[in-house]
């Protein structure tokens, strides 16, 4: 039978892979009992705290986090049943095992009617005791598998290859293999839509925490307090809404990557925090006092100049220091324009292998596209031709279908924004340009367009051959 020395005579058992992510919590009032279960929960390897009270034990639910709670039924001044009701209230998502003393099964049943996980009968071997914890760890483990396994299918949603062959971005490939070998964070930097969070991504699930989670956090879209408790965790009743504790991202991620997207967007006070976490590998949930170990990958993303907010006051010149040791600039679409006709494939094969039908483009349209400036880059682009395969049911697009920013755009469509001889302008070439800009002005409305331009319909389509030909 079990007694408090039989567990510290016996050699330990081996220890339960994971276990040491686990927090168990053990209420007796018997001190030998309590200890001895928390050398055998030890050896196994789970972190442990222990309470002689449900006082003392509620106290401790509230300020830290804890998996699972081994709960004498028998406490003096309190009736189990109740407690057991107060633990479940606290901290919904832990595991209670009920204790129970011989003969009084009938508390057990209740107990686990009322939620309980599992339930012993006292006296029990160490045996007992440890084929119990295991199972727990491996519904624990489960668990978390779970939640990370939807974490990562989440964030991988629109996960796909990067498109480009611009010198630039064969750069930006070097780079990305190289960090996805190292632990160090990750600054990239990038306008709007330069495909930041993809990069991300690519660091990740191409380096060596692919098989972790990888954890995007929004620091632009949130709040800052929930921002703080996604990120720290909270402790139960920390502030109002409060109602049950919760974990931090930067715990959860346990050997993954963390992504913390709009880092320019993190107020000050959480800066601070932030740099603390990553240079202590601890953090402190809200409301708590006890300090958490984590470990895991930082990439964080910004289309602000930090530098810029650095100088402004606005942006901790040591945070920038600590996220600044690798950086990566994602080109503007604008800066590369020759990957645009590559991207324009890929986003049309995309979108016509979701809709069943080959999708092509006519040259015009893909002229005005090389023309525009793409202030919303990629997204921007990938978002036109989406747009543009929506509003057409034929299989190309045309200059029609684009949107009217892009289409009316015209007075560069042949590249001649910056004449070259002096400022000098071929004839034919402003014939074609005035001509190509009345089409996408009346999208692509020929009749019009020949009246429009004072030509006969005729001479309008001769022109529009002989510039098919070119
Ligand atoms: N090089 C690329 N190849 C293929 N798709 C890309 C590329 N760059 C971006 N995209 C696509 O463009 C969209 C925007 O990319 P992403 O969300 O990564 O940009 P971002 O820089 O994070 O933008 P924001 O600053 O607005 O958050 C996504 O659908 C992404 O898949
Ligand atoms: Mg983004």
């Amino acid at each position: 039978m079990f007694t408090a020395s039989t567990a510290a005579v016996l050699s330990p058992p081996p220890q339960i892979e994971g276990a040491n992510f686990l927090n168990l919590l053990i209420v007796d009032d018997d001190r030998a009992i309590r200890e001895a279960c928390r050398e055998v929960a030890q050896s196994l390897g789970f972190n442990t705290q222990v309470a002689e009270s449900a006082e003392q034990a509620y106290r401790l639910l509230d300020s830290s986090s804890t998996d699972a709670v081994l709960l004498d039924l028998r406490l003096p001044g309190a009736s189990g049943l109740e407690a057991l009701h107060t633990i479940k209230k606290h901290r919904a998502d832990a595991l209670v095992i009920v204790v129970t003393g011989y003969g009084t099964v009938q508390s057990a049943v209740q107990a686990m009617k009322d939620g309980a996980y599992d339930y012993v009968t006292k006296p029990f071997s160490m045996e007992e005791l440890r084929l119990l914890l295991e199972r727990v760890a491996g519904h624990l483990r489960l668990k978390t598998e779970n939640r990370v396994l939807r974490e990562t299918i989440k964030s991988r949603q629109g996960f796909g290859n990067i498109i480009g062959r611009a010198p630039e971005m064969e750069k930006l490939y070097r780079i990305i293999a190289k960090a996805g070998q190292s632990v160090h964070p990750v600054l990239i930097l990038g306008e709007s839509g330069t495909g930041k969070e993809l990069v991300a991504k690519s660091i990740h699930f191409a380096g060596i925490f692919r098989n972790k989670p990888f954890i995007p956090v929004d620091c632009g879209s949130l709040v800052p307090t929930l921002i703080e408790s996604e990120l720290f965790g909270h402790v139960r009743g920390a502030f109002t809404g409060a109602t049950n504790p919760k974990d931090g991202l930067l715990a959860i991620a346990a050997g993954g990557t963390v992504f913390l997207d709009e880092i320019g967007e993190l107020p000050v006070d959480l800066q601070a925090k932030l740099l603390r976490a990553i240079q202590e590998k601890e953090i402190r949930p809200v409301g708590s006092v006890k300090r958490v170990p984590i470990n895991v990958r930082i990439l964080a993303a910004t289309n602000r100049d930090l530098e810029r907010s650095v100088a402004d006051g606005t942006f901790r010149r040591d945070l920038f220091f600590r996220l600044n040791v690798l950086t990566l600039r994602i080109p503007a679409l604008r800066e590369r324009r020759q990957d645009i006709p590559l991207l324009v494939a890929h986003f049309l094969e995309r979108i016509g292998r979701d809709a069943g039908i080959e999708k092509t483009i006519s040259d015009d349209a893909l002229k005005a596209l090389l023309n525009y400036d793409w202030p919303g880059n990629v997204r921007e682009l990938e978002n036109s031709l989406e747009r543009a395969c929506a509003l057409s049911s034929a299989n190309e697009i045309q200059m029609r279908d684009l949107p009217t920013q892009i289409y009316s755009a015209p007075i560069d469509l042949l590249g001649m924004s910056q004449p070259t001889n002096g400022g000098i302008v071929p004839m034919a070439e402003l014939e074609k340009q005035s001509i190509l800009a009345a089409l996408a002005q009346v999208n692509g409305d020929k009749m019009l367009a020949a009246r429009l331009l004072g030509i006969g319909k005729t001479t309008l389509y001769r022109k529009l051959k002989e510039y098919e030909s070119q």
